[in-house]
């Protein structure tokens, strides 16, 4: 009898496969990852021009998050809900004909200049620049190819502190509009606390304007809507903006507004009190703290599955997108469509359109400096 259960329990793990190893490995007493286990490079395939594009796995045996060369994009982040069991947070594709086909910066590292800058021009110590234009009359996350469109280079750059793969990329003076050579990395972490942790560098060689982000859509129930996510944001302010998204200038008090996160509120209560179509949060919320100390920016729970994000950042901003541009046309992982409010993002950030107001925090790199940038997605589950 004894023997019989023994192979009814080897039948039953043959059967559910990895799904089963994964709880195993949950259940099992905290074993050292060897490096070259969290740490995996796979061919991903090969641009139009015949590039070769490669993702990364970085694990540290609870939590495990593929990039790929592709955009310095954040393809999949695998964390275990309230019962261990694993799930998919982020939106993204299969392949890397999902990515080459077009989308809306899904996991994309974004930039020279995240966000907008209107009408795609600004003057830089007396030179008027002229930038791509790809957002209506103004430019959007870098122009027609930014840095979510690139192949970046990478290096195993693991060590005590997690997993980690550095991406590289040098965007020539003069693309998509900008001065100057900019040598650019951001370094993708997974640490033993459950972190993804992205730091960010840059230097030019010409002043330039410089504000880098991650672009993930998270859904921390793994499917479905996220209006139900309560989230909690650690600022007071934000910056108002006219009807092409672009600020106004002004930084206007949250309080007795919907946008009032500074409580702990499902993202979805006060959808209709907003102004705009489509419905849903496009903001860019001012953090409490000094900029350039990482400071707590953001908590979201699902209560469904348990799952909790917090996120820390070095910015002095935070833009909440709850995915209103979502169609319903875009097929994503597992065939899976994407429909509006299907997820949000937490993208650390300068204000929009800095260049264009002396009032808020610059975005100028100059020579000799080096720009740097700190944010974390703590992950845990209740
Ligand atoms: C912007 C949105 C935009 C989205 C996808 C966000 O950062 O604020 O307006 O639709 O990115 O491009």
């Amino acid at each position: 009898m004894r023997r019989f259960l023994g192979w009814m329990v080897l039948a039953g793990l043959i059967l559910a496969g990895p799904a089963a190893s994964w709880v195993l490995a949950q259940a099992k007493p905290a074993v050292p990852i060897k490096g070259e286990e969290r740490f995996k490079k796979m061919d991903f395939g090969k641009t139009k021009e015949g590039v070769a594009v490669d993702e990364y796995t970085l694990t540290n045996g609870k939590m495990t998050a593929k990039v790929i060369t592709y955009g310095a994009i954040l393809r999949e982040l695998i964390v275990p809900d309230r019962s261990g069991k694993p799930g998919d947070v982020v939106l993204g594709f299969d392949t890397l004909e999902g990515y080459l086909a077009g989308h809306p910066y899904f996991g994309a590292t974004t930039g020279r200049v995240a966000n907008r800058i209107a009408k795609g021009k600004f003057t830089l110590d007396g030179v008027d620049y002229k930038l791509a234009v790809n957002n209506g009359p103004n430019s959007l996350h870098g122009g027609l190819k930014g840095f979510d469109k690139v192949v970046w280079k990478a290096e195993n750059v693991s060590g005590s502190k997690g997993a980690a793969v550095k991406l590289s990329y040098v965007s020539k003076d003069g693309e998509e509009g900008y001065p100057g050579n900019l040598t650019v990395s951001v370094t993708y972490t997974v640490t033993p606390e459950n972190e993804l942790k992205i730091d960010y560098t840059a230097t030019t060689d010409k002043a330039t304007p410089v504000n880098l982000t991650n672009h993930s859509y998270f859904n921390l129930a793994g499917g479905g809507s996220i209006l139900g996510h309560e989230l909690m944001l650690d600022s007071e302010l934000y910056t108002p903006v006219d009807a092409d998204l672009i600020p106004t200038g002004g930084v206007d008090s949250v309080s007795g507004t919907p946008l009032d996160f500074t409580r702990s509120t499902p993202i979805g209560a006060r959808l209709g009190e907003l102004k705009g179509e489509p419905k849903g949060y496009d903001h860019n919320f001012v953090l409490r703290g000094a900029p350039g100390v990482l400071k707590p920016a953001a908590t979201v729970r699902d209560s469904a599955s348990g799952r909790v994000l917090e996120m820390f950042t070095t910015e002095p901003a935070v833009q909440l997108y709850t995915a209103n541009f979502l169609d319903g046309k875009l097929k994503g992982k597992g065939g899976v469509v994407y429909q509006p409010h299907q997820a949000f993002c937490l993208e650390a950030q300068h204000y929009p359109d800095s260049v264009h107001h002396d009032q808020f925090p610059s975005t100028i790199l100059r020579p000799g400096s080096t720009y740097t940038q700190t944010t974390i997605y703590k992950f845990s589950a209740k």
